[in-house]
């Protein structure tokens, strides 16, 4: 008879037995599961409510299941619906009536809330970590390539030439600010669920203190309702790991074209890429590509837990059992981004001279034109005015804009002097940028510091 069967009188029928159960997946909450029945038996025995010899039979045998599930001495069965009642079941085959007290004052609604706020506490920490990693991977290369330099892009046209070492500490900041999310999702999953029963808490005299500090809660929930029926929090991470697959899904972008032969910026090392069934001469960048297409699968997760809990009356319904496939995958597929990709840019090999020589376009110095009219007191609108004139001068004219001479400059700007001849080079340009955030490299330098200081504390 299943737990719940006190009040039935047939059995489930068979396809909705496997239509209904969720052990296939959320078996891997055991040890959270584990770990909390330990914290609740305990709790029950110091408030007198069970034995303190059922509660450390319990926690013994618990230690027992945690350990057959371990090596793989486990039967899972749909008929046991999910994880919690497959370990409540163990127990209850072992001890017997004392395994029947696990129960008390607890519901599985509560206990699935307990189990996945601790599955999720664990899952950001290590998830924080590895973005950490990500971080420093892209450091290391903004180190490495200091000084390269390379066209800034705005409409994926040549806009102005900024140093290499700025375009990944980009990056750098999105993936900052997808920890910071992390972090902050942190605080809100940091509260105890446990206690609040099937929906309204319980008429035994519980302490959820205790719970509380044994399983390293820093707060408790204030409403059973609200405890039961939350999945904010799943929400905020999904979110929060939606945004981190789109930046994943951007730099992937930029890697792609790097590595195209009409760019032909970086080269990526042969352990991340893989060749042609066809075609003998291809090296493609299919990591790049396939976490640009992972982040799809982390936003339809998203799009999955917005929409299961909209419009659900309170408080617990069944539905929320759906929630747990697409959480696990997009934490699933979040580390397994992670555990490739910052390899993958730290390994990637840069080509300096191509670089530069996409920079060196004059026309990517224009703005730097205008602004030295703007130091001679010229209004920033007639400079604009006067370089785009300069342009399509240039233009007509078949030249490059470093190829006038003088007076054909001032054809259009008839301020010009000397000095502007000299503004088309890249290198310079980028040393002209030295204002906080711009590309100058004492700017950049002073970033990079900024974020090894900040990733080594
Ligand atoms: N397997 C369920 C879930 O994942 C656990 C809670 C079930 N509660 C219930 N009353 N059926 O949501």
């Amino acid at each position: 008879m299943a737990l719940w069967g006190g009040r039935f009188s047939e059995d489930t029928a068979k396809n909705v037995t496997e239509f209904s159960e969720s052990v296939s997946y959320d078996k891997r909450l055991y040890k959270f599961d584990v770990l909390g029945s330990k914290a609740h038996s305990a709790m029950l025995a110091s408030c007198g409510i069970i034995p303190q010899e059922t509660a450390n039979l319990i926690t013994k045998e618990l230690d027992v299941i945690e350990k057959r599930i371990d090596d793989g001495d486990f039967e899972f069965k749909a008929e046991l619906e999910d994880i919690h009642m497959h370990i409540e079941s163990a127990l209850i085959e072992a001890l017997g009536d004392e395994g029947a007290r696990v129960h008390t004052a607890r519901s599985r609604n509560d206990q699935v809330a307990l189990d996945v706020r601790m599955y999720v506490k664990s899952e950001i920490t290590e998830l924080i970590a590895g973005i950490k990693d990500f971080q420093k991977a892209l450091l290391s290369q903004c180190e490495r390539n200091g000084d390269a330099i390379l066209p800034g892009f705005t409409h994926l046209q040549h806009a102005q030439p900024v140093l290499f070492a700025h375009h990944l500490l980009a990056y750098v900041e999105m993936l900052g600010r997808d920890v910071e999310r992390l972090e902050s999702c942190y605080t809100r999953v940091d509260y105890l669920p446990l206690g609040s029963g099937a929906l309204a808490g319980s008429t035994l005299p519980i302490d959820r203190e205790f719970v509380r500090e044994k399983l390293g809660f820093s707060k408790i929930t204030r409403n059973s309702m609200d405890t039961v029926a939350d999945r904010d929090y799943m929400i905020e991470l999904l979110n929060a790991l939606a945004t981190f697959g789109i930046h994943v899904s951007r730099l992937s972008e930029d890697v792609i074209l790097w590595c195209s032969q009409e760019f032909n910026f970086v080269e990526l090392s042969d352990a991340f890429c893989t060749g042609s069934s066809l075609m003998p001469q291809k090296k493609n960048p299919d990591i790049a590509e396939i976490s640009r297409g992972k982040s799809a699968r982390i936003i339809g997760s998203l799009m999955t837990m917005l929409t299961l809990c909209k419009g659900l009356p309170l408080t617990y319904n069944r539905d929320l059992q759906e929630d747990k496939e697409p959480l696990f995958d997009a934490i699933d597929t979040a580390k397994k981004i992670l555990s490739v990709f910052p390899q993958m840019m730290l390994e990637m090999e840069v080509n300096r001279e191509n670089m530069l020589e996409a920079a060196s376009d004059p026309a990517l110095m224009a703005t730097d034109v205008a602004e030295k009219l703007v130091e001679l007191n010229v209004p920033f609108r007639n400079a604009h005015h006067r370089v785009g004139a300069f342009v399509k001068w240039c233009k007509d004219n078949n030249k490059e804009l470093n190829e006038v001479s003088l007076k054909e400059m001032q054809i259009t700007i008839p301020e010009a002097n000397e000095e502007f001849l000299t503004l088309f080079s890249p290198v310079s340009s980028v040393e002209k940028r030295q204002c906080f955030g711009g590309t100058a490299p004492e700017q950049v330098k002073e970033q990079i510091e900024f974020w090894n200081n900040f990733l080594t504390d």
